[in-house]
């Protein structure tokens, strides 16, 4: 059984300084919900209702957004205002959301094994924050099912175009179709040097075991220990299969892909898609 959900959250959010200088960047919002928010339903979604964020320095914000707000509440209740009352609780009601410091920033696999004490001996799922997947098109709880059925670990696939690929880490597989073995990994590959263009994308569910490795894992790409390198090198001793995605996925790891995220999912909202379109569509020809 797959119930816990890992979510890294100690990133320092660079790319959207000042925003991020006392905010997290998981808070900023998309539309109206702070970004770590979709990540936690699509956990939920999936069955996995124990939720273990990695953070780190000045995260206080996220522990207070899946907390009680009881002020706010009181507010809310007194002016009559149910709807934005049950947006306020179902944020702490929706999992249990549990949290551990990663202390030294050493990566993403180092992040993961902060986890192992939480996990504890079941496979378990991480959610990476930069990577939204639209709720219409599942992808997690597919994940969760191949799992189950073949054993080892899972990671989410999607192909990307040939010279993106060095911005992911990239798999090298037998067969095609939507669930394929998985015989190679390496993290952010020259483009020359890629194996394919299927990029692993922030999903992955993960035999217990990858603790073990992830211990012996050596800092790999940017000094880091990186949870692409340790997968590889469970490849040899369980399967690792890939889940290849062909839905909607949205960044919000930089500052363009983030607006277009929040452009593409607002415009598709019926209480703001309609007139937030038609004044796309009059402005843009207004500009040069
Ligand atoms: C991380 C992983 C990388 C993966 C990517 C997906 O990189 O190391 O293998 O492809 O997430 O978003 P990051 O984007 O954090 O540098």
């Amino acid at each position: 059984m797959v119930t816990k959900a890992v979510i890294p959250a100690a990133g320092l959010g660079t790319r959207f300084l000042p925003a991020t200088k006392a905010t997290p960047k998981e808070m900023l919002p998309v539309v109206d919900r702070p970004a770590i928010q979709y990540v936690v339903e699509e956990a939920v979604a999936a069955g996995l209702t124990d939720v273990l964020m990695i953070t780190g320095r000045s995260k206080r914000a996220l522990e207070d957004h899946f907390d009680r707000a009881v002020e706010l509440e009181l507010a809310l209740e007194a002016k009559g205002d149910p709807a934005r009352l049950a947006a306020v609780r179902e944020t702490n009601e929706m999992a249990q959301v549990h949290y551990v410091r990663q202390g030294d920033p050493k990566g993403l696999g180092h992040a993961v094994l902060v986890a192992a004490g939480h996990v504890g001996h079941e496979p378990f799922a991480v959610l990476l924050g930069d990577d939204l997947i639209d709720p219409r098109d599942p992808l997690l709880s597919t994940m969760v099912e191949v799992q189950q059925r073949e054993g080892g670990s899972v990671v989410a696939l999607m192909e990307v175009p040939h010279e993106a690929i060095s911005l992911y880490g990239c798999a090298a597989v037998e067969g095609a179709g939507d669930v394929v073995r998985i015989h190679g990994l390496v993290e952010k590959p020259p483009v020359d040097e890629a194996p394919s263009d299927l990029a692993v994308i922030g999903r992955y569910v993960l035999s217990p075991t990858v603790f073990d490795v992830l211990r012996r894992t050596p800092p790999g790409r940017g000094g880091e220990i990186q949870l692409t390198d340790a997968l590889a090198t469970l490849i040899a001793t369980e399967p690792v299969h890939g889940v290849v995605f062909r839905g909607r996925r949205y960044d919000t790891g930089d500052r363009l892909d983030y607006l277009k995220a929040v452009v593409r999912l607002a415009s598709e909202r019926d209480d703001l898609g309609p007139e937030l379109l038609a004044w796309l569509r009059e402005w843009l020809p207004q500009q040069p």
